[in-house]
């Protein structure tokens, strides 16, 4: 086996799994309450821009070959139906024109309340749970204002039962019929997602997100999850996180035709950063092997809070 390894162009010549800028897309934070970028304290490199950076960095993406973002908001009001959420003037899209208006970088909106509630769960509550069927129409009053703002896909990630079913009759119904959706349709109730909770204020003020998340020791679920989903209308499938669970991503890659997405999220990046910041790691080359990893189980993408940082050195600035 070792002749094959014998030097870097041979390994090049015969390695099975790529990776570059192309795979990866990079999440924003918009954050209408701030006048400027402002470093997420528990994600070293990663800030919540206000409105007037997003063209930029959106277009400093696409210099660097990245193909997509996606778009989180942080809205200066929050309340208890996530008014802002909705909103035609809203955060996000405004942010999404922004983009559209700099760059031809492809903008990916997630659909949810949880950073526009004042209670932070993920939908309208009734009797201290989240009412599903009236979270829907919420989501997908959603879904349109960012289509009309000019995205380009949108991402429910609530895990609402029939939310992407949802989401496509609205579209539909307002003339998006060509706008694909990029279902997290295996999300699980991970505590990895503490950090960007922090970065978003969006942790819950009581309770958790096991009612509607899945639970990770269930693996057959998974398929579940995601055959409902592209019956109901899903282009892309997302699995989240992504390293603790390449186990599912391939799992699904052997089982579903579709277009996979991976998130690598937010606790995912920290401990990364965590570890490189004290010296213990050398952040780029684990950065790639984990990237990798995730595509060679199966992912089409990933979404990564190191694409950027990824893109520039493949690019070769420092
Ligand atoms: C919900 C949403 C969350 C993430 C992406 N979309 C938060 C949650 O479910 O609590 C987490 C992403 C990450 O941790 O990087 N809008």
């Amino acid at each position: 086996m070792r002749r094959l390894r014998i030097n870097p162009r041979i390994r090049e010549l015969v390695r099975e799994t790529r990776l570059g800028p192309k795979d990866l897309v990079q999440p924003i934070f918009v954050d209408e309450g701030i006048r400027e970028a402002s470093e997420v304290p528990s994600m070293p490199g990663i800030h919540r821009l206000p409105l007037s950076d997003v063209g930029k960095e959106a277009g400093h993406l696409a210099d660097l070959g990245i193909p997509a973002a996606i778009l989180f908001g942080i809205p200066a009001r929050k309340d208890k139906v996530g008014s802002g959420a909705y909103d035609p003037k809203g955060i996000v899209q405004r942010a999404v024109a922004a983009v559209k208006e700099t760059t031809d970088l492809a903008v990916i909106t997630d659909v949810c309340l949880d950073e526009y509630t004042s209670h932070g769960h993920c939908g309208v509550l009734r009797d201290g749970q989240i009412d599903n069927d009236a979270t829907l129409q919420l989501h997908a009053r959603t879904a349109v204002t960012h289509a009309r703002a000019g995205a380009d896909m949108v991402a429910p990630s609530g895990m609402m039962d029939g939310q992407v079913a949802a989401l496509r009759a609205a579209l539909d119904a307002e003339g998006f019929l060509e706008l694909p959706i990029l279902a997290y349709a295996v999300k699980y109730a991970s505590a990895l997602y503490g950090p960007f909770r922090e970065a978003a204020a969006s942790t819950p003020s009581f309770g958790d997100r096991r009612s509607h998340q899945m639970d990770a020791p269930n693996a057959r679920e998974a398929l579940a999850e995601a055959r409902l989903d592209v019956e109901e209308g899903a282009d892309i499938i997302m699995v989240k996180p992504a390293l603790p669970y390449l186990d599912i991503l391939a799992a699904l890659r052997a089982a579903m035709d579709v277009p996979l997405a991976a998130y690598q999220v937010s606790g995912e990046y920290s401990m990364l950063k965590a570890a490189a910041g004290k010296g213990w790691l050398g952040e780029d080359r684990v950065v790639e092997e984990c990237l990798t990893a995730i595509k060679r189980a199966g992912a089409s993408f990933i979404i990564t809070y190191s694409a950027r940082d990824f893109a520039r050195r493949a690019m070769g600035i420092p």
